[in-house]
């Protein structure tokens, strides 16, 4: 997988690229993430990206230009799937969706920043915009961290053991039971016995029943929709 990230800000994108599964994930050729600075594609000597609002009112917009050109640029070197504009008014970003993303070949994600992007750019080019939940951020880059990160661990081969993606939270419509390690005993709080049974298929069905309570206590929505 290839996702090419466009930001204003490509300093505040990066690191967490270059830490744990995600580096891992880079390192293994899993996949490849690239960087364009807006200000690349600037026209002006200021390198200006935004300008203010047709009609009037608060805020700053971001330009159709260098994204155009930007955009434009990567979709001559390849064919993409989806180009993803981040942003609170996207549809919530959930477990299912970054599934659907983690098979997909090339993506392009642009980070909004000010009030957004001149809408002429969400009309033309963008195939998707995701919010990564309801409050809003002084820009797209931490969404899409945020969705890169859900998103690359899903890949086959990164996470170590290729089954614990499948028993995350979410992956199955509920919320993850319980887990311990050791040891058995501390400070007499005690793991719960059925655990030490070997009766793998009791096990398996204690698991499912915790999964279900912890969602109908903590989660009833997710219970509602299937
Ligand atoms: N940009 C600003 N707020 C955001 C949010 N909640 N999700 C994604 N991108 C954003």
């Amino acid at each position: 997988m290839r996702i090419d990230i466009i930001t204003v800000l490509p300093e505040l994108l990066k690191s967490p690229f270059e830490a744990s599964i995600l580096k891992r994930a880079i390192e293994a050729g899993l996949v490849e993430v690239h960087f364009h600075n807006l200000r690349d594609y600037t026209s002006d000597r200021y390198k200006s990206i935004d300008d203010t609002q047709f009609g009037g009112g608060a805020g700053m917009v971001m330009m159709v230009e260098p994204i155009d050109k930007c955009i434009s640029a990567l979709k001559s070197e390849r064919d993409y799937d989806e180009i993803i504009y981040m942003t609170p008014d996207g549809e919530t970003l959930k477990q299912g969706i970054a599934n659907q993303i983690s098979l997909k070949e090339n993506i392009i994600i642009l980070c909004g920043h000010y009030k957004g992007v001149d809408q002429r750019v969400r009309d033309q080019f963008i195939t998707r915009e995701i919010s990564i939940g309801d409050y809003v951020l002084s820009g797209g880059e931490l969404g899409a961290a945020v969705l890169c990160d859900a998103v690359i661990r899903l890949i086959p081969g990164v996470l170590g053991n290729e089954t614990s993606a499948l028993t995350d939270s979410f992956q199955d419509g509920l919320l993850a039971p319980p887990i311990y390690t050791k040891p058995r005993d501390y400070k007499g709080w005690k793991v719960p016995e059925l655990l030490f049974s070997g009766n793998f298929p009791e096990i398996e069905k204690w698991r499912e029943e915790q999964a279900y309570l912890r969602t109908k206590e903590r989660r009833p929505d997710l219970l509602d929709e299937n």
